[in-house]
Parts: structure tokens; sequence; C-alpha cells
């Protein structure tokens, strides 16, 4: 085993959420454009780093570039350092670790930046192996393009051979970003966060607000817009109510904390690191008042006993 003091700093040390720059400039799913625009990003933006949130999780992908381009106009007028974290497609036609340093190259060019603080592989697909991309992912390092390396809806066993490749490198794995909220605790119940904490590799959470629906604004009478209406339709929206009730009812007992920011202050207490995807400064101000408070440990417990059992209604 590597020597852990070489290991290079941890961008992600002493960070408790972030915010997704998923929606920004994507006009498909989330309707960039239409119901928001480049200034309600900017005031997000900017309230969020007033608020202490520097870290902003974005992709090569979203918005074919467009999210990228976004942050790196937004990181220009930044008054204090930001964190990025930016992520690689492997894409079946990128068959050598070298088109991840291409990539990589192609991200910063949108952000603007010389280096990013995490670069993550987006997806385990195939047929390029694992370890291949983290032979680039530590080119890409020792070339001072990103501080740390991370990988994205990797299970277990794969997080564990990220991890290992890493370390012959001499270098960490500092995380894996998945799914996981209080509607899919799925990394809790097939072992990949205990994993993650015993490696050492911190699990970043996307998905946080299950893509709006913990926020409570969404119900059986008025659904998501748009794609997410199909999966969050009125039968799935009337089981989830008992837990949207429960965490209406916690968030009034902390001085009138609202739904979202429950939904993410739980992910903190997990030890996850939230990355909600705000689209507005109203959305940035609530998502951001998710820090500096904490649900006592009997709140968690009841939060996951009434999670599991709409997870039970949900499987019906
Ligand atoms: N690695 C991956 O494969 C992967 C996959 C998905 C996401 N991600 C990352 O995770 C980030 C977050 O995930 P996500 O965007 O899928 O879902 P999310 O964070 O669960 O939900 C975000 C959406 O919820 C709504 N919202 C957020 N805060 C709100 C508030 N305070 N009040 C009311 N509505 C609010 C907004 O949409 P509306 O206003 O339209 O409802 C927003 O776009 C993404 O931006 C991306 O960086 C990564």
């Amino acid at each position: 085993m590597s020597d852990q003091s070489s290991y290079p700093e941890d961008p992600l040390e002493g960070i408790e959420l972030g915010f997704g720059a998923w929606a920004w400039g994507d006009r498909l799913m989330w309707g960039y454009g239409r119901s928001y625009n480049l200034g309600d990003l900017r005031a997000a933006f900017e309230y969020a780093l007033g608020a202490g949130v520097t870290f902003f999780d974005t992709a090569e992908v979203y918005g074919q570039g467009q999210s990228e381009l976004i942050l790196g106009q937004l990181l220009k007028a930044a008054g204090r350092p930001v964190k990025i974290a930016t992520k690689f497609m492997p894409f079946p036609w990128r068959l050598a670790r070298q088109a991840l340093m291409k990539a990589l190259k192609g991200s910063l060019r949108r952000l603007g930046v010389p280096q990013v603080a995490l670069y993550q592989v987006h997806m385990p697909l195939p047929p390029v192996n694992i370890e291949t991309w983290m032979e680039g992912m530590a080119e890409a390092v020792h070339a001072g393009l990103t501080l740390a390396v991370g990988v994205s809806n990797y299970d277990t066993a794969q997080t564990r051979r990220a991890h290992e490749r890493l370390m012959r490198e001499g270098l960490r794995l500092a995380s894996n970003q998945v799914e996981y909220n209080l509607l899919n605790r799925k990394i809790e119940k097939d072992g990949l966060l205990k994993a993650c904490q015993e490696l050492g590799v911190r699990v970043i959470a996307y998905s946080p607000l299950q893509q709006g629906v913990l926020t409570g604004k969404y119900g059986p009478e008025n659904p998501p817009p748009g794609i997410r209406g199909g999966q969050y339709n009125r039968r799935y929206l009337e089981k989830i109510e008992p837990l949207l009730t429960l965490m209406k009812h916690i968030g009034s007992d902390h001085a009138g904390k609202t739904p979202a920011q429950v939904a993410l202050n739980w992910v903190i207490c997990k030890g996850a690191i939230p990355i909600p995807g705000v689209k507005t400064l109203s959305q940035a101000e609530q998502d951001a008042g998710a820090l500096n408070w904490r649900l006592s440990e009997e709140e968690v417990l009841r939060l996951d006993e009434v999670s599991d059992q709409v997870e039970k209604e949900l499987s019906k």
C-alpha cells in the first residue's frame, strides 16, 4: 500500500454540499431558455458563492457542452476560488486512454480553467476496462489537469477496481457519484455506501431531491413537467405522500426548514455530499439552507422507517 501522506490534496475535504449544473444550458430535459435563463443561473451561482457553496458538478455531455460553457462564463466573474467537478463519458468509440486526456482538455477549454478539482468517469460503459481509464486519470493528475479522480455510477466491485488501480499509481479514488436520496437508498442496502466509507471514497449523491419530487412542490394533481412526469406520475406521487408529510413535520420543528432542506440534510447526515440541481436564485437560497443545522439521530431513523414503508408501497 502506498504512503497516504504522499497523496495530493483532497479537494473534497470539508465539502458538505455542492450544486449540480446538469440543467445549465440543457433545453431537452430541463427546459433551459424557457422556464429559466442565464440571468437566473448567474443569480443562483453568485448567491451560492456568498453562502459558502463553492463546489459545482458538471459534465462534458450536459447540454452538449453548454453546461461547462455557462459555468466557465460565470467562473470568470467569481471573486473567490471555486471547485469544479466535471466528467468524462466513455463513449464506445473512445477506445484508448488518450481519449480521456483529449476530452479533459476540451472540458478545460469550455470551462476556461487550467485545472479542475475533480475529474470523474461518468459511468462504467464497455468496451474499455476500468483499469485503462484509471491509467488515463493518473496521467491527467500527473499533468496537473485535475487535482483528484472520481467515478460515477460504479457498483461496489467496480469502485474497488478503480481504487486499487489508482493506489498502484500512488493516487486515491476521491469519490463515487451515485444516485442517493430518501426515495432511492439502494447504496445503503447493497453495501456500496459502506464500502466507499471503508475505502475513504467520498460518496457524492446525485438527484438528492429525486429530480425535484422531494421538494414537495409536485403532487398527484400537479406532476412535474416534461419527461419527468412519466416516471413521477399520479400513482407514484400519491404513494410518497406519507414521506413528504413527515418531512414537512420535521422541517417545521427546525424553525421552518422546507422538505428540500430536510432531504439534503438527511443525505449530509448519512455522510454523503448532496449536489442538488439548481436553476434559480430561490432554489439556490433554499438548497443552501440545508447547511448549518442537523437533523437529530431520531429524526434520521424516523425518515428511514417511513422511506422504507414508501419503498415497499412503490414496489407493489
Ligand atoms: N452522474 C450522473 O450520472 C448524474 C445523473 C443525474 C444527475 N447528476 C448530477 O446531480 C445533479 C442533481 O441531480 P438532478 O438535477 O437530477 O436532481 P435533483 O437535484 O434531485 O433535482 C433538481 C431539480 O429539482 C428542482 N429544485 C431544486 N431545488 C429546488 C427547490 N429548493 N425548490 C423547488 N424545486 C427545486 C429543480 O427542477 P424544477 O424546478 O424543474 O422542478 C431542479 O432542477 C445534476 O445537476 C448533476 O450535476 C449526475
